[in-house]
């Protein structure tokens, strides 16, 4: 489904996210795959209710929760997906490249009709050592992954991690658009109401760009944030409004968001006046 024809608005609620989703399920639908926290938005679905609504009509029902690992303490628990799967190179600190895909066994499916892309070796193995015979193949990264969730919990504890995070969250949501609201002239509030622990957006006024001036101009600003004002922000668009997406980690202060709201948005702001 394209963006633009996206049922679920950025002000839905837990409800409004069932409804929208549900009320596109048909006697054609067979599969599912729904984000666990949206890229754009940061909006957190909690997936059990439209799980249960896939299993309840025989659709297969995959999770896609590539930034939930860590960032929720249990990502996969209640969901019963047919698949989950969810990336360690995001907020577990793990090396590029590095994921897990779960089959929970209350699901019913059993992996014997997964296929990695890349066939080799393993072509005749049964699921999941097929995954794992691929002849040449990198295992750094697989093996350095529960290193990166140890070393962080002996170093903090991932609850202690957790809480840190979305406490910056809440600050930097709350300290940057106040900046962006002053210096912008118009209320640059987050509309989501079902925000992620850790990333939270701020609304950037943008004049009358339409959606796909605004497209383009996302991954330039990004760069543009990141070598000249040296962060590390995403800028997304949805329906047609312009936002930053902040994300908090142990290794964000609270004076780097107090910099970024003071130095960073009037330039950001006046960018898009220019
Ligand atoms: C919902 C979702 N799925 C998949 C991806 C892809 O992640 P990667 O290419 O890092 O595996 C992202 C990246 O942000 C995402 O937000």
């Amino acid at each position: 489904m394209d963006e633009e024809d996206a049922p679920v608005t950025i002000d839905a609620d837990e409800d409004g996210v069932v409804d929208a989703v549900t009320a596109q399920m048909s006697e054609h639908t067979s599969f599912i795959v729904l984000d666990q926290i949206i890229s754009a938005t940061a909006m957190l679905f909690t997936a059990q209710r439209i799980a249960a609504e896939a299993h309840r009509r025989g659709i297969r029902f995959l999770v896609d929760g590539a930034h939930a690992p860590a960032q929720l303490a249990d990502p996969v628990g209640g969901l019963q997906p047919d698949w989950w799967v969810g990336n360690f190179h995001k907020f577990p600190c793990a090396p590029r490249g590095t994921a897990l895909l779960v089959i929970p066994p209350e699901g019913g499916q059993d992996g014997q009709d997964l296929w990695p892309l890349i066939d080799s070796w393993g072509f005749a193995d049964p699921f999941p050592e097929r995954f794992d015979e691929q002849g040449t193949q990198d295992l750094c990264g697989p093996i350095a992954a529960p290193e990166s969730l140890r070393d962080i919990e002996r170093l903090w504890g991932w609850d202690v991690v957790r809480r840190y995070m979305s406490d910056l969250a809440d600050y930097a949501e709350r300290r940057v658009s106040e900046a962006a609201s002053e210096v912008g002239g118009e209320d640059c509030s987050s509309p989501v109401r079902i925000p992620s622990p850790a990333m939270r957006l701020v609304k950037l006024p943008h004049g009358n760009r339409t959606p796909q001036e605004l497209d383009a101009l996302c991954p330039v600003f990004r760069d543009r944030i990141l070598n000249e004002l040296h962060a590390e922000v995403a800028v997304t668009q949805f329906d047609g409004e312009l936002y930053l997406r902040l994300t908090a980690h142990a290794y964000v202060t609270a004076d780097a968001i107090d910099r970024f709201a003071e130095q960073s948005i009037p330039t950001i702001v006046g960018w898009l006046r220019g």
